[in-house]
């Protein structure tokens, strides 16, 4: 089988690759390597990748929608668009550019799997389709978050456009019979995770004795999921189902304040935290059901907060030399 991953440089996306790699498969992963965050972390990743039978690297910008014709019309059983802009609160300030990788990227690949009869589609999409889960808009969608709950209330451009990009799926599914398979991933961390999220930055802070700026009190909960189980699910969602729109989370919601005093125990450290004010775009909580991906995939997590943590502490210190350069804020 021959897969493109767009984001194939990504967190998760360089996960899914490897994964794909270990089952037997080709694996194009295309990427722009932007500078969303610190690029040597995908420098990393991209080396990793590179040293493997079976994967190509392909420098693409998923907004060029000539770009993305030139790829596809090679021929894919499948693509995996992990490409995207990323960041909740930042799409605060650049709503433009979420709304070009996130809308329009989809789209010219949605186009492109039609126009070179590439049957099935994996996308990306997020918990924060979910906003404010009910309590903030009273009606429907209230937690744990199903799929089937209230999501077009978004509390930024970000989540805006992942709701968009479910939309737009869709569309082409009715139309073309692309099989889409949509993902609402909770909070991914990990080794080599996004620098620009909470528990990546968490870890490096203590390690290295920086202050951990908290956004508001700290009580807001997420259900971190680790990075391998998302993958996994990823992969899962390669089979046909027509068009499902799946919650890939974890079981747990854990305060912010009680993951720091996780890691801190797991580095040996105290944490020094500064607390600064918080973004209306930021969620208080993202509860998720899994029920669903259970059903369709036989998918449940296996890695809890404290195993996956400790692994991405452990990571991180094996990475120290360069991680602790890395820019977090
Ligand atoms: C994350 C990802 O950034 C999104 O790409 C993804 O779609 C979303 O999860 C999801 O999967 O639903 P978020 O939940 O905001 O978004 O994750 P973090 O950036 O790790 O933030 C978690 C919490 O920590 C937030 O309440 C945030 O305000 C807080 N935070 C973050 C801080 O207190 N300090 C920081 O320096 C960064």
């Amino acid at each position: 089988m021959r897969y493109l991953v767009t984001g194939g440089i990504g967190f998760i996306g360089s996960r899914v690759a490897e994964l794909l790699l270990d089952g037997g498969a080709e694996v194009c992963g295309a990427d722009n390597l932007n500078h969303a965050y610190d690029v040597r972390l995908k420098e990393w990743r991209l080396a990793r990748l590179q040293a493997r039978p079976g994967f190509s690297f392909h420098r693409l910008d998923v907004r060029d929608a000539g770009a993305v014709n030139g790829l596809l019309e090679r021929g894919f059983d499948a693509v995996i668009n992990l490409a995207a802009m990323a960041g909740v609160r930042q799409s605060v300030a650049e709503p433009r550019a979420y709304i070009d990788a996130n809308i329009v990227g989809v789209l010219n690949l949605l186009q492109g799997c039609r126009d070179y009869g590439i049957p099935k589609l994996v996308q990306a999409s997020s918990s924060s389709v979910y906003g404010g889960g009910g309590r903030v808009y009273g009606a429907g969608g209230s937690p744990p978050f199903r799929e089937d709950a209230l999501t077009d209330r978004p509390l930024s451009p970000y989540a805006a456009t992942k709701k968009a990009s479910e939309l737009l799926c869709h569309a082409y599914h009715y139309l073309n019979g692309t099989d889409v398979t949509v993902f609402r991933f909770f909070t991914v961390y990990g080794p080599a995770g996004r620098p620009d999220m909470m528990l990546f930055r968490v870890v490096q802070w203590i390690a290295e004795g920086r202050p951990v700026v908290v956004y508001g009190d700290g009580q807001q909960e997420r259900n971190f999921t680790y990075v391998d189980d998302v993958a996994r699910g990823v992969v899962a969602g390669l089979q046909p189902v027509g068009f499902e729109v799946i919650n890939l989370g974890s079981r747990q919601a854990v305060k912010l304040m009680d993951a720091i005093a996780l890691a801190e125990r797991l580095l040996g450290k105290k944490a020094r935290v500064e607390h600064r004010p918080s973004s209306p775009a930021d969620a208080a909580f993202n509860p998720a059901d899994i029920a669903k991906a259970r059903e369709v995939l036989g998918w449940e997590p296996q890695v809890g907060l404290e195993e996956g943590l400790s692994r991405t502490v452990a990571w991180y210190l094996e990475n120290r030399e360069w991680a602790r350069d890395l820019v977090t804020l």
